[in-house]
């Protein structure tokens, strides 16, 4: 069994990003810059939000954080969006969801430039990916090809089966898995999927992105697969100083043996996120496509 260091890997992908800006700063060329939009104090989105701004240091990239509190009006909040789209030195932003009942996510995705929308959440980028020529890959499904490929795990013909359907992750896994040069059999499954058990046995490959810890045990899972588990519920432990830990979507014990790859919980799939959003805010900040 081989775990899929994603921490190593984003490691990797972090020096091949900082590497590039370096030489874009000798060329006299502008740092890749990310702008955030952090609403509220939801502690699961403030960590994410203050990861993403450190990782933005670490890689030599310019980072602003607009924060708000819980009560910003749509209107407000949108009217920003308009003054960032039109500021040329932001390459990428990103607004952390979710957003209090009062805003709209839908009106705030599709508020942002498509060019800028290094989250690839907006209608264009998910519509470009379905159509196989994606331009912003979401930041999770990006990171989970990376590790895939870099770890060459073989996908072509495969059984690949997706559990959940968000726009996030598990319905860009399944449109990912399938395109052309990827060529694996997809079945997106959900909470309304009748013999899920038997459908995962048959798989090769295990995409675990429903949001229910340790969902997936050994029983579902056939000799040999790849297991990647998208999963980050937190919950109380006295064993940690934080007074709580991270479990994934996978039974990670009893499933790892019968494996030939897992990523672990934490350590997978998060930190090949961060980095991927990293990624396409540099590949934005060389378009120069405002
Ligand atoms: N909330 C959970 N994941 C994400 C993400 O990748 N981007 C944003 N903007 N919000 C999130």
């Amino acid at each position: 069994m081989i775990r899929l260091d994603g921490k190593q890997t984003s490691v990797a992908l972090k020096n091949e990003i900082a590497e590039e800006v370096a030489k874009r700063k000798e060329q006299g060329l502008k740092q890749p810059h990310l702008a955030a939009i952090l609403v509220g104090n939801n502690g699961a989105s403030e960590t994410y939000v203050a990861n993403k701004v450190k990782a933005c240091k670490e890689v030599g990239f310019k980072s602003s954080l607009i924060r708000y509190e819980t009560s910003v009006s749509e209107e407000e909040l949108l009217s920003r969006i308009d003054k960032i789209n039109q500021d040329q030195d932001i390459d990428g932003l990103i607004v952390q969801l979710p957003l209090p009942d009062h805003i709209s996510e839908e009106k705030v995705t599709e508020r942002i430039n498509p060019n800028k929308d290094v989250d690839g959440f907006h209608p264009q980028n998910m519509g470009r990916l379905a159509l196989g020529s994606p331009c912003y890959v979401s930041a999770t499904p990006h990171g989970i090809m990376e590790l895939i490929s870099r770890y060459n795990i073989e996908t072509s013909g495969k059984k690949c089966v997706v559990i959940g359907r968000s726009n996030i992750v598990g319905r860009p896994m399944s449109i990912l898995m399938s395109q052309k040069g990827i060529d694996a059999t997809v079945t997106l499954c959900h909470s309304r999927t009748v013999g899920l058990k038997e459908i995962c046995l048959e798989a090769d490959i295990i995409i675990a992105a429903l949001g229910k810890a340790e969902f997936l045990k050994a029983d579902m899972v056939k000799e040999g697969a790849t297991i990647i588990d998208v999963g980050i519920t937190r919950v109380p432990s006295d064993k940690t100083k934080s007074g709580w830990k991270l479990l994934g979507d996978v039974d990670f014990e009893n499933v790892a043996p019968k494996c030939s790859f897992i990523t672990p919980v934490p350590g997978g799939v998060g930190p090949m996120t961060i980095a991927s959003l990293l990624y396409n805010t540099l590949m934005s900040a060389k378009n120069e496509i405002y």
